[in-house]
């Protein structure tokens, strides 16, 4: 199959269309600030692998803000319109509203996101919709205390989460998402009742299916609950019915229920994959930019920036990677070897989902 690169009439200004190898156009870019992060989730970061003598990326490893902000710049040109940011735990970074700002100045960006554990949400939701942030992305995998602090690595505090909702919605960064992993024998008994606490708030819960990210997870088959199962159990309860996606691409299957009360959303990466409508890349802290949620290389766009590429060299550099991109990883998947651990593959704390 051809791949090129066209100008189309689209809403953003003067940028152009870019395409890859499987005619999927490049729309969305998540660029992760920190590896680092405050909860060892076992689905993600688990506490005996990422322990204190783990070794994280030093400052000097990370892109610098100018450096970030370029590649998104750049990025824009190429027609991406959706940023957001995310990590490890992008809230870790006390300055980060100073990124915010930037990102929201450039031309192109019509949706501008973060992806949080909302642990440190509370007192900086405000300054972060004031910086230009549009919308918030929390995770939250239980209501129940226990089943949350496990899932959490013994690290977060229910409390501290809510009020971190709570202060989101008051500066406006809604609709909130609230994404919940669903893991079979450790949450999937929760997951009503969670839903029910937020039907009704506006917020939007999305049941994430237990992905085989990385290597370090132990991930297996029999762990994830596959979406149709979720939304059998969910229309049990209460009535739902299919919604439209609100743009191309959207990864969740979307679904409001019957008596009004909101939205609830199914992303189904390993039961049915979602890689022919794929529009996304993903910039990971130390500059490598991957192409797949579940590549095993990427390119390393620091070493460029340190050697001083200017726009049109880094605008090729991008351009060459999307026109070549050919990943379908989650179509592929072979579960066996998914659970044998022998892929090497970008570790989600990285690249943040
Ligand atoms: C890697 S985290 C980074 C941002 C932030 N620390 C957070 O948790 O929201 C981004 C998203 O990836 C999801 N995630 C991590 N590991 C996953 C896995 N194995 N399967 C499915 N989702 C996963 C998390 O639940 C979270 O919603
Ligand atoms: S999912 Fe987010 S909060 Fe949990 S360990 Fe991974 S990066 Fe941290």
């Amino acid at each position: 199959m051809s791949s090129d690169l066209i100008s189309e009439n689209s809403p953003k200004a003067n940028a152009e269309v870019l395409h890859d190898a499987l005619r999927r156009p490049l729309h969305d870019l998540r660029i992760s600030v920190l590896d680092q992060c405050n909860f060892r989730c076992p689905y993600c970061m688990p506490e005996d692998e990422f322990h204190a003598d783990f070794e994280f990326l030093r400052k000097e490893q990370r892109l610098s803000y100018e450096e970030i902000l370029k590649i998104a710049r750049v990025a824009a040109g190429l027609g991406v319109s959706k940023m957001r940011l995310t990590g490890g735990e992008p809230l870790l970074d006390k300055r980060i509203d100073r990124l915010v700002s930037g990102l929201a100045e450039i031309p192109g960006v019509e949706d501008l996101a973060l992806t949080t554990n909302a642990m440190l949400l509370a007192p900086q939701a405000q300054k972060l919709a004031d910086a230009g942030l549009h919308r918030v992305t929390i995770s939250l995998d239980s209501l129940d205390e226990d089943v949350f602090r496990l899932m959490s690595g013994g690290r977060g505090d229910l409390g501290r989460v809510m009020d971190g909702i709570d202060a989101a919605q008051r500066a406006g960064l809604s609709p909130v998402k609230i994404n919940v992993v669903v893991q079979r024998g450790v949450n999937d008994h929760t997951v009503i009742d969670l839903l029910d606490h937020f039907r009704g708030s506006g917020h939007i819960v999305r049941l994430i299916e237990f992905m085989d990210v990385g290597n370090r997870n132990g991930w297996r088959l029999d762990q994830v609950v596959p979406s149709r199962h979720l939304l059998e159990l969910v229309q049990q309860q209460w009535p739902l019915r299919r919604v439209d996606q609100s743009y191309p691409g959207e990864v969740a299957r979307r679904y409001e229920y019957v008596d009004g009360e909101g939205e609830v959303g199914f992303i189904s990466s390993v039961t049915e994959p979602f890689c022919g409508s794929c529009s996304r890349a993903r910039l990971s802290a130390d500059g490598m930019l991957y192409t797949c949620l579940f590549a095993n290389q990427g390119t390393d766009l620091r070493e460029s920036l340190r050697n001083n590429a200017d726009d049109e060299e880094l605008k090729d550099v991008l351009s060459q990677i999307w026109l070549q991109r050919a990943d379908r990883y989650s179509e592929l998947r072979s579960p066996e070897l998914a659970e044998a651990h022998v892929l090497r593959k970008v570790e989600m704390y990285r690249i943040g989902g």
